[in-house]
């Protein structure tokens, strides 16, 4: 996959000498990928449906990369219908442009390809990337998207015998065209009909182990909307990663990860060879859905015995506990050689609190949901690009209030501005009774608290101020709040959202603009030369002619 910088160099005219440089220090090495995108009958649950291929493959082949690498990702769009691939936890600093998301990047018209060219910057750990349009998630699409240290970086783990990609998530036997019909028709999203773990239904996924080895299994949870506890019979879960945080290495039974999340986890293969079964199970659910998977012992023929372990109850408690347990260690290195420690978060003062409170209602008889009461509606031209163009009316800066308002659900192109270099806390609040998953692109943040009840300014007393988690999507649980805090050192137009992909879909997102009036370089790259226009962008040209 690697090429040398020479044969990558020709992707790029002289005119942006200057910004490639700027872009990728000469020892970046580039990856390739050529994708095509299709339509391929799927069958996860056994039952035939039409399912979103990535080069034949479903889920899609995973991206291999290592930090500061830049990945040239040629995407064919072989359906019927527009398409995108969006990045979760990838920042892609100072170029929202190739964020992948409506409100940044212009849909893939039918039989056409487009470009990405993103850098891994300054990033380790375990991501996916997955379909951001219509309801595409739900037919696949997706796939492992892991970023390695640097060879000279140290990680405070030995070197794993294995490294698997584990995707799970729960899963509809109904083709996103139907579940994003009765969306678009005003109700809500079904109960799923199974859990998938890396694209197969029960039983149809086994990893094998060899006796006496360790191995690393990186989980993200792609599904649309449950969280989903992970375990395997007889055998330890060591937490050493999350959404790109070396963590303390806690060892747990079980874990939970909620929809949008990745981690990662050490498993040693140290008990009498045999096959032990892998258990997901839908979280705070009745039913409650499991699936299993295989985890076998290499030259073993004993087949997997014995009932499945259970899971832990289904009480927020021990999620909430558990999910506090866990932190950032502060002695490990992350993508840089310093320690994760060194950046001292709890020393410094936030300048601005946003509070976000989520609802659910009906506008128009239509099944909406909203972030402080205003339901998210694409506009005709993506945000980003209508910033670009100065072209106006697209969307209005702070058409969403940064607090809670307690009226009604209303419709907007919501975006919220804030400043660039700003060092802000987030406070999400769930008055509702259901776990919550948000995530911001562009951005990882510290988890500083979450508690049950309402939040108020003496929440504050209670902030993990040392050694909270460093990543890009948290929970809320049901009638609780989660408080963030989120340095924005990332000029750009940033998606935070839902991951419940129903309420995603039906308008729970805004987009954060972190804004510098500054046009300096090192602040923002300039529109990508290739990138596509649409709406009211079409026509215009990314370069001076
Ligand atoms: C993508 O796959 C489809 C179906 O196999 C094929 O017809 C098409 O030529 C492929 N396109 C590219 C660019 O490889
Ligand atoms: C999607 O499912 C519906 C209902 O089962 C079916 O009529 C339709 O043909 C399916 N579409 C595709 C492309 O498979
Ligand atoms: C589409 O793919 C071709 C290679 O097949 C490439 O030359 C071209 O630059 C791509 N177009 C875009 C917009 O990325
Ligand atoms: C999965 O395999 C186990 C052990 O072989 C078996 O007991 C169980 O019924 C299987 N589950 C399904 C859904 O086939
Ligand atoms: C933290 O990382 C260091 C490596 O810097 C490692 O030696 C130590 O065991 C880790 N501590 C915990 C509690 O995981
Ligand atoms: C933070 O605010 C406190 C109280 O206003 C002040 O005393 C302190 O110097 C500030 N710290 C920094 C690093 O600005």
């Amino acid at each position: 996959m690697k090429m040398p910088l020479k044969s990558a160099a020709v992707l790029f005219t002289a005119t942006c000498a200057v910004l490639f440089a700027a872009i990728a220090k000469a020892e970046d090495p580039y990856l390739f990928f050529n994708w095509n995108v299709t339509y391929g009958t799927i069958y996860p649950l056994g039952v035939p449906q039409q399912g979103i291929l990535i080069n034949g493959q479903f889920p899609g082949p995973d991206i291999h990369s290592v930090t500061n690498n830049n990945l040239v990702i040629n995407v064919f769009n072989s359906l019927t219908e527009p398409f995108l691939l969006s990045w979760s936890g990838i920042q892609n600093r100072r170029n929202s442009y190739v964020d992948g998301v409506y409100g940044t990047t212009c849909p893939i018209p039918p039989g056409k390809n487009y470009t990405y060219i993103l850098q891994v910057k300054d990033q380790i750990g375990s991501f996916y990337y997955f379909p951001s349009l219509a309801f595409h998630k739900a037919a696949g699409g997706f796939g492992g998207f892991r970023i390695l240290s640097r060879s000279v970086i140290p990680v405070p783990f030995a070197e794993p015998a294995g490294d698997f990609t584990v995707l799970i998530g729960d899963w509809y036997s109904k083709n996103h065209t139907v579940l994003k019909r009765i969306l678009d028709g005003g109700h809500k999203l079904p109960f799923p009909d199974g859990i998938l773990i890396n694209g197969r239904g029960p039983n149809g996924t086994s990893l094998t182990f060899e006796q006496g080895k360790t191995y690393r299994l990186r989980i993200s949870n792609v599904g649309l909307q449950h969280s989903l506890n992970f375990r395997i019979q007889g055998h330890n879960l060591k937490l050493v990663e999350v959404e790109g945080t070396h963590t303390l290495q806690n060892t747990y039974s079980s874990i939970d990860v909620h929809v949008g999340q990745s981690m990662s986890v050490l498993v040693t293969a140290d008990q009498p060879p045999q096959d032990y079964f892998i258990v997901v199970n839908t979280r705070f659910t009745s039913p409650i859905i499991t699936t299993t998977g295989f985890l076998r012992y290499a030259n073993s023929n004993r087949r997997a015995s014995g009932p499945i372990p259970g899971g832990p109850t289904i009480q927020v408690d021990w999620s909430l506990n558990q999910a506090r347990s866990i932190r950032t260690n502060l002695t490990a290195s992350g993508p840089r050689p310093n320690p994760q420690g060194s950046y001292h978060y709890g020393m410094i003062n936030t300048t601005r609190t946003i509070r976000l409170a989520s609802s659910a209602g009906r506008v128009n008889g239509k099944q909406r949901y909203a972030v402080n009461s205003v339901s998210f509606v694409p506009a005709d031209t993506p945000l980003k690009l209508a910033d670009f163009f100065n072209i106006p009316g697209v969307y209005r800066v702070n058409s969403i209030p940064s607090a809670p308002t307690g009226g009604g659900i209303y419709l907007d192109t919501s975006v919220l501005q804030a400043d660039y270099r700003a060092f802000i806390e987030i406070v999400f609040e769930n008055n509702e009774d259901i776990i919550q998953s948000w995530h911001l692109d562009g951005y990882a943040f510290f988890v500083v608290g979450m508690d049950g009840g309402q939040w108020t300014p003496a929440s504050r007393n209670g902030y993990n101020l040392r050694d909270a988690v460093f990543r890009s999507t948290t929970q809320v649980y049901p009638k609780s709040w989660t408080a963030i805090y989120v340095a924005l050192d990332n000029v750009g137009m940033w998606h935070l959202r839902t991951e419940f992909w129903a309420r995603q879909y039906l308008g729970q997102q805004f987009y954060l603009r972190v804004y510098t009036s500054s046009t300096s370089l090192r602040d923002e790259f300039p529109i990508p030369k290739n990138a596509l226009l649409c709406g009211r962008a079409s026509g215009h040209h990314t370069r001076p002619l």
